[in-house]
């Protein structure tokens, strides 16, 4: 196989109490990568469709993760890459996990398979430290490996599990059009926690957990709960209280910001209720003149995949 056409999914990381630390793919926004082997060793950004991104490779996320990939395997493969993004950067949809995800897993696919499709976290990784200026695993893999994640350790190795996700649970996404770049807000999160938050907030992500696996949707809606992230970065995004009201009026089981945000993820028990829930949203953001993106998903299981 000389040439691949793969899709990377979005992610939606932090989950509400697990900054840095659980994250879940979505349906239907990411990237598409189309990869050829070249007949030398450089790596070559052909196109980026969708975003005003860099095209030297020192300076992508993608090329960046997959030189970390050949470096690993000692290979001086060269590879044509078309970046085809159908989301924006910046929106809190783990976009450069994304690059950094697809890149990785068609470069694996092309040089046929020498590395599992979980290890390839390690090198997304390098791709994602660079963008966003830290070493966080929660887009990249679900990103790869599809499904709710959990990155139980960073150190001395990166050690990620996986949670059941109930069948019936729908995401809307609700991405009001502004940029945040994870860099930026993340040099807001606060640096110390109080014994009485860092309790509250590890219960709460033992409870996330818990409502996953028993599928107990109140325990859920309660455990969403952030006392790291959410409380510094809402004022980031607007008519983020009024959404999260809104949603959760229309029986939403978890509300909170998807990543760094402006993005927002409401969980709902079915899609009936998920789309009673749309109009409101829309007429609210309408009210304030401001674009908004709804975007309906199942939680992604599959992560990268090839499509052609
Ligand atoms: N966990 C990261 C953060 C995700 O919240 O900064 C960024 O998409």
């Amino acid at each position: 196989m000389d040439e691949i056409k793969v899709f990377a999914p979005a992610s939606v990381a932090n989950v509400g109490c697990g900054y840095d630390t659980i994250g879940f793919a979505i349906d239907g926004l990411g990237d598409e990568i189309i990869m050829s082997k070249r007949s030398d060793s450089k790596l070559v950004i052909k196109e980026i469709i969708g975003a005003d991104l860099p095209l030297e490779p020192e300076e992508n996320v993608a090329t960046i993760s997959i030189r970390a990939l050949l470096d690993h395997l000692g290979s001086d493969q060269g590879f044509d890459i078309t970046i085809k993004k159908l989301f924006k950067p910046g929106s809190g949809l783990g976009s450069s996990a994304s690059s950094a995800a697809g890149a990785v897993f068609a470069a694996n696919e092309l040089l046929g398979e020498p590395i599992d499709k979980k290890d390839l976290i390690h090198f997304a990784l390098e791709g994602e430290a660079f963008a966003s200026k830290s070493y966080h695993a929660d887009n990249v893999a679900p990103s790869l490996i599809g499904g709710f994640n959990v990155i139980r350790a960073y150190e001395p190795e990166l050690d990620i599990f996986q949670v059941n996700v109930p069948a019936d649970l729908w995401v809307l996404i609700i991405f009001p059009d502004v940029v945040i770049k994870t860099s930026e807000s993340k040099k807001l999160i606060p640096t110390s926690l109080s014994i009485k938050d860092a309790r509250d907030q590890w219960s709460n992500v033992a409870g996330l957990i818990q409502a996953f696996n028993t599928h107990d949707f109140e325990l859920l809606r309660k455990s969403v709960t952030d006392l790291v992230a959410e409380p510094v970065r809402k004022g980031l995004i607007p008519g983020y209280d009024q959404v999260k009201q809104l949603a959760y009026d229309h029986g939403s089981v978890g509300f909170n910001i998807s990543g760094s945000g402006p993005s927002m993820f409401a969980l709902f028990k079915n899609e009936k209720a998920m789309n009673a829930a749309k109009p409101e949203i829309k007429k609210l953001y309408e009210e304030m003149n401001l674009p908004v993106i709804l975007h309906s998903s199942k939680i992604n299981l599959r992560g990268c995949e090839v499509i052609s």
